[in-house]
């Protein structure tokens, strides 16, 4: 059986009043040109329009951004609550500017390699997040997401029936606890456990604007399916994870400093490409909550 995948039409590029956004994948993620995106601090127009921009495309990429760490955080403040604190710290002066840096990032005890949805393991998962570039290794250290919308609307009839009902245990230590263990340890591993302790999500969930039904579970979070065996349950999310990650549902973004990128955290998955070996790689990040989703 043929699934969506050979019907859909590309999304395609929308001219908006402020700016355009030029399509990166057939399904999502845009380029926005002509816009200074600090602009929208003072514009509500333009806000409103990038607003709808995003959640149409749910990944908007820009070039050539002017934002100090004061309007960086400004801007995360109008798309919802500033989340302050994260697994890295924040900017002195600014918190909630997390400051991503590498190679030292490489020492701590989480990693952005597998592909994830950040926070995916709180009860109210992070809604969304500002990355943006100041200093990038040339043509390496690039960022993948992928379309959990697309993905979800791919599966046949039969997994859609399968699928609606289960939900996931998403647990921030799934694929590193010996790492976190030997760097950890004792007290502040139990502190932890506490302070962030394993959530249960539906695996299928619906967004909350958009209304679009998306595939909520990650190789880096999701631990097991309730309720299942745990053969049972590694077969299911082996089959998600290969088929929410197929490169038909992935952009990839190349940085170059002063490039600003805002995910939807809800319906995409992302993940960092660490191929820049000890390179110099700095990020600010400002990452926000809203009221979390339902079941679909
Ligand atoms: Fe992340």
């Amino acid at each position: 059986m043929e699934t969506a995948f050979q019907e859909r039409s590309p999304i395609g590029q929308t001219r908006y009043q402020h700016f355009e956004a030029r399509p990166v994948t057939g399904t999502f993620g845009a380029w926005i040109t002509g816009i200074q995106v600090a602009d929208a601090l003072a514009n509500d127009e333009l806000f409103k329009e990038l607003c709808d921009a995003w959640l149409k495309y749910q990944v908007l990429f820009f070039r050539d951004q002017e934002l100090s760490p004061e309007q960086h955080l400004q801007l995360g403040g109008r798309f919802g609550e500033i989340q302050q604190l994260g697994y890295v710290g924040s900017l002195e002066g600014h918190d909630g500017v997390w400051v991503q840096e590498y190679p030292a990032m490489y020492e701590g005890p989480v990693s952005d390699i597998n592909w994830h949805a950040d926070s995916s393991f709180r009860s109210k998962p992070t809604r969304g997040s500002l990355l943006y570039a100041l200093d990038v290794p040339d043509g390496a250290g690039a960022t993948v997401w992928a379309d959990q919308c697309a993905a979800y609307d791919d599966l046949t009839p039969a997994w859609r029936t399968f699928l609606a009902g289960l939900s996931c245990i998403h647990d921030n230590l799934t694929r590193n606890p010996y790492r976190v263990f030997d760097q950890l340890g004792g007290k502040a591993l139990t502190d932890m456990r506490k302070f962030l302790p394993p959530t249960e999500h539906p695996v299928v969930c619906e967004h909350p604007e958009s209304r679009r039904r998306f595939l909520f579970v990650s190789e880096l979070m999701a631990r097991e399916i309730v309720g299942m065996s745990r053969n049972e349950s590694r077969a299911v999310l082996d089959f998600l994870f290969a088929h929410q990650t197929r490169p038909e549902y992935q952009a990839r973004l190349h940085w170059a400093p002063k490039t600003l990128a805002l995910w939807d955290n809800y319906s995409t998955l992302h993940r960092g490409i660490f191929d820049f070996g000890q390179s110099h790689r700095l990020m600010h990040r400002v990452s926000f909550n809203s009221d979390w989703i339902t079941d679909a």
